[in-house]
């Protein structure tokens, strides 16, 4: 086996995979993407594809990572058990495209986040006349500030993941994950009081499904892998810094879990805003930036409760930006024989091209529509709805079909226990038959949604 750097500690592989899987799309594009696609028949769905696709697919790509400890491109190319096929290899590819486009928008969107840290600091959300959306509908349309800010946040990013796995991204997880858990479920408890809690909670959690459209079974698939930050090798690469000792799936059963109840309290604390301010649920991307403030207006201390939400939401978004650009760099170092800090330079770089589309979308490019959707949105559409569930098909059916049946058995099953026998025969299963054919269907629904 191929010798790599690997994480000190369980604690910090499990603060790493959850820094990843737990970020803007847990707490920016969940609560936004519900409110579009009309709340709790959309939710209902997103929980069972993640139960169903995606943790049995966060499964395989962490043992990707893990046995042949290369990144995603690497994986699919592992000789002893493709010999010189090469075709399998253009999944990860289209795997490093994902992500690279990915890692520009969410620079993006990350750089929000840092712009409403600098209001906070100054004091704009409990101000008193302040109107909800303010801060947000004039950051948007601020190409060159929006411009100013990515940048910040992509030397933010380069400098840490220069530096390397075990200094960088282990050490900044392990302090800023606990405190955003504490100030979660701070303010959860004061959405419960609000007097919009009941509506919505009838809306995150009464499934309507006559509400249910064809496109919002896709997007809560999409989300659904994106969330557990599927589709982009950022798993694999994860795994390939594993210990060969660790057992997987309580792994990524962890993993999804925190993930999946982060999201809901996302739900639970944005939801009570939108119903009691008046906020339109279908706002789109901006729907966090525009109800948070809301209640840091009104409460006591909010000044630096809404200070320190933005500043946790910030390092939940930079550790997934971590994540997104240790994938990359992992790729470049593997693949193209990059020292690290070159990798970095490069990942930077294309990034930050890239993110100048989306930081002029609300302003150059503000013509560039799809109906309702400006061109953040439809890049965040395309990579997300098409592209992920098929790289996801990629991984599934590679684990399925080449890694041989008793390394695979070997990551699940301890010799003194049947359960485990009997989790890995369901694993099988999964990963052969029932993911591969739904992701099949649903990816040929939308084929039908799109082009009739
Ligand atoms: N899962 C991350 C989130 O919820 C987003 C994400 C998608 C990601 N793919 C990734 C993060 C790859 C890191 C690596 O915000």
């Amino acid at each position: 086996m191929r010798q790599r750097a690997a994480f000190q500690s369980r604690f910090g592989f499990y603060m790493a995979a959850i820094g990843s899987a737990v970020g803007l799309g847990t707490l920016w594009r969940f609560p936004y993407v519900t409110g579009v696609n009309g709340g709790g028949a959309f939710v209902l769905l997103y929980i069972f594809f993640v139960a169903a696709i995606g943790l049995p697919a966060l499964i395989c790509e962490l043992m990707l990572g893990k046995l042949t400890r290369f990144n995603i491109v690497g994986a699919f190319k592992y000789k002893p058990w493709v010999g010189t096929e090469k075709k399998w290899s253009w999944f990860g590819l289209l795997g490093i495209i994902a992500s690279f486009v990915v890692l520009s928008y969410y620079t993006v969107v990350s750089g929000w986040v840092i712009h409403f840290v600098i209001q906070g600091i100054m004091g704009r959300f409990t101000e008193p006349n302040s109107q909800p959306g303010n801060i947000i509908d004039q950051l948007t349309v601020r190409g060159y500030l929006q411009v100013l800010l990515a940048s910040v946040h992509l030397i933010i990013t380069t400098s840490i993941v220069a530096r390397g796995v075990q200094n960088g991204i282990e050490k900044t997880s392990r302090i800023f994950m606990p405190i955003l858990f504490v100030i979660m479920i701070f303010l959860l408890v004061h959405s419960l009081f609000l007097p919009g809690a009941p509506e919505a909670l009838r809306f995150l959690f009464y499934p309507d499904f006559a509400k249910l459209t064809g496109s919002a079974v896709i997007e809560a698939l999409g989300h659904a892998l994106f969330t557990l930050s599927l589709g982009f090798g950022a798993m694999i690469a994860y795994g390939s810094y594993l210990r060969a000792e660790v057992k997987l799936p309580s792994e990524a059963v962890l993993v999804a879990g925190i993930d999946t109840v982060l999201a809901l309290c996302t739900g639970v604390i944005i939801f009570p805003i939108v119903f009691t301010a008046g906020v339109d649920s279908g706002t789109g991307p901006a729907l966090l930036f525009k109800t948070m403030p809301v209640i840091f207006g009104t409460l006591p201390l909010g000044y630096w409760v809404g200070l320190a939400f933005f500043v946790c939401l910030y390092f939940a978004a930079l550790s997934s930006s971590i994540a997104l650009f240790e994938g990359l760099v992992a790729y470049l170092m593997d693949q193209r024989n990059l020292k690290r800090p070159q990798a970095a330079g490069v990942v930077s770089g294309v990034s930050f091209i890239l993110a100048l589309i989306s930081a002029f979308s609300g302003s150059s490019f503000k013509n560039i529509r799809i109906g309702e959707r400006g061109l953040l949105e439809i890049i965040d559409q395309v990579i997300i709805n098409w592209m992920l569930p098929v790289v996801t098909l990629g991984i599934i059916l590679f684990v399925a079909t080449k890694v041989p049946e008793d390394v695979k058995k070997k990551e699940f099953v301890d010799e003194t226990s049947l359960v485990t026998v009997r989790l890995y025969l369901t694993w099988l299963s999964a990963v052969k038959y029932l993911v591969p054919v739904l992701l099949v269907i649903l990816f040929l629904v939308q084929v039908i949604i799109a082009f009739l």
